[in-house]
């Protein structure tokens, strides 16, 4: 239903003019994120800059029963803040303040709306950084959200490990500051581990305190080929079991390397399965120990090749073209959209869910692209195909359940960091059985009238 003249007028009165609008190309550029999912238009958009006119906002559509759908940067990949139930999106994109950088603590006071890129650019002359990096140009409100983590997970954790404290406003407009400042608490329920990953439908989080990293001073890298996909992922559980502590270790398959290989200048990497390795520490030497002893796990293994001694430069490109995968593969298949596998598995599983991916796009010739977070046993596999060619699309869609229902009889999880958006919600009846229902118990209680992100999640 659309709003009622006498909502919107309520809306606008809580922002200036220009944070307000109803305008089709506004409308247009919040009713869709980097997902396949169908856009969904909202009736408005409003460009919140703080707590209080958030919790305004929010106070007006609980009372009048409009659905309010928070928005980052748009860059998620499981149609997470897609407005499918209409009313207005939140777009915190200008509560972009770094609020106060506590270097001593090793902490950092932001509003929802900083991108995190930025973030770590100021941090840097602190010596410090927030490691968690999902790739894309995020905030750190949708990290929160959909508990991001990407390649340094692994030694660092995800976003979820490193909130300290949160400021919340709930359906009704109360705010809260769930968290503390201190390094350990025993203190009452976790309130923030609750609202991270929950993707803006128990509450809106307006301003973060993160737990900050030194940079490490020195760094080293490898990047290492193997025949198999099975080998290689059977070498980076071998790695994680030997109690090494990557930064991070990347699996990268065979037709991913070729993209890297066409998009980038600087590569040419041998056409057969990649890991990437990073180690961060003090020392030269110790970092060198380090990773003499993966030489060795990996040329058991039957490696093809090990390149190390990269250079800061070549693995500052390294990470790049990493990062840039997505696009790549976006820019392979111009037309087609991405089907997305965001797959978690205990450690001492990745190759059998690694092998599965693979004989899987190999069996049903099917455009899949295998890599990942492989140090913490998530695997993507982007899966290009066309929506509206029903008959193809519906081979991804089985292909989709194939790969999420043995990843979770493995003991995993549909998605380790894109979250539950519209694509996974098929799944998570499978994957938590009872606890859905105290789930969804949580979520009334915290949203009775079921404003916040409808539609998602369950
Ligand atoms: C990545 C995104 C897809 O790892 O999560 O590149
Ligand atoms: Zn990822």
């Amino acid at each position: 239903m659309p709003l009622s003249e006498s909502s919107l007028k309520r809306l606008r009165e809580v922002v200036d003019p220009d944070r307000f609008s109803t305008g089709i190309s506004n409308l247009s550029l919040h009713a869709k994120d980097e997902s396949f999912h169908p856009a969904h238009l909202p009736d408005a958009v409003l460009w919140p800059r703080t707590t209080e006119e958030v919790s305004r906002i929010v106070k007006i559509c609980n009372e009048e029963e409009i659905p309010v759908t928070p928005w980052g940067a748009g860059t998620s990949l499981e149609g997470n803040p897609i407005p499918v139930k209409g009313g207005i999106v939140l777009d915190l994109q200008q509560m972009n303040k770094i609020l106060s950088i506590r270097e001593n603590d090793l902490q950092v006071d932001v509003q929802a709306g900083v991108v995190f890129k930025d973030l770590n650019k100021k941090l840097q002359r602190y010596g410090l950084f927030f490691p968690p990096d999902p790739g894309a140009s995020a905030t750190i409100g949708g990290m929160v959200a959909n508990n991001a983590s990407g390649i340094r997970a692994i030694k660092y954790g995800a976003t979820k490990d490193l909130i300290q404290r949160l400021t919340v406003v709930l359906a009704d407009g109360s705010v809260i500051h769930p968290g503390t400042l201190a390094f350990k608490t025993s203190s009452g329920l976790d309130l923030c581990r609750l609202f991270a990953g929950s993707e803006g439908i128990l509450g809106i989080v307006t301003e973060i305190t993160l737990r900050l990293a030194g940079i490490p001073p020195e760094f080293l890298a490898a990047v290492v080929s193997f025949p198999t996909g099975e080998a290689a992922s059977l070498t980076v559980s071998q790695i994680i079991r030997s109690g090494l502590s990557p930064a991070a270790l990347e699996f990268i398959g065979t037709d991913s390397v070729r993209l890297i290989n066409k998009y980038t200048e600087t590569f040419n990497f041998p056409e057969s399965p990649l890991i990437f390795i990073e180690f961060h520490g003090t020392s030269k030497e110790g970092l060198a120990a380090d990773l003499e002893l993966v030489r060795e796990l990996c040329e058991d293994n039957g490696a093809t090749r090990f390149e190390a001694g990269i250079g800061r430069q070549a693995r500052a490109k390294l990470w790049e073209a990493r990062y840039n995968l997505h696009d790549f593969i976006l820019r392979e298949h111009p037309g087609l959209e991405p089907m997305a596998i965001d797959t978690a598995v205990p450690i001492s599983k990745l190759p059998d869910i690694v092998a599965f991916a693979e004989k899987i796009t190999r069996n049903r010739g099917i455009i899949g692209y295998v890599f990942g977070h492989a140090g913490s046993g998530n695997i993507h596999m982007p899966m290009m195909g066309d929506p509206n060619d029903t008959k193809s699309w519906a081979v991804l869609e089985e292909i989709n359940h194939q790969l999420v229902e043995y990843a979770i009889s493995l003991g995993g999880t549909a998605t380790g960091e894109h979250g539950v958006g519209i694509g996974k919600i098929q799944f998570m009846e499978l994957e938590h059985g009872e606890s859905l229902e105290v789930m969804r118990k949580i979520k009334k209680l915290l949203d009775p009238k079921g404003i916040l992100n409808p539609g998602k999640m369950f």
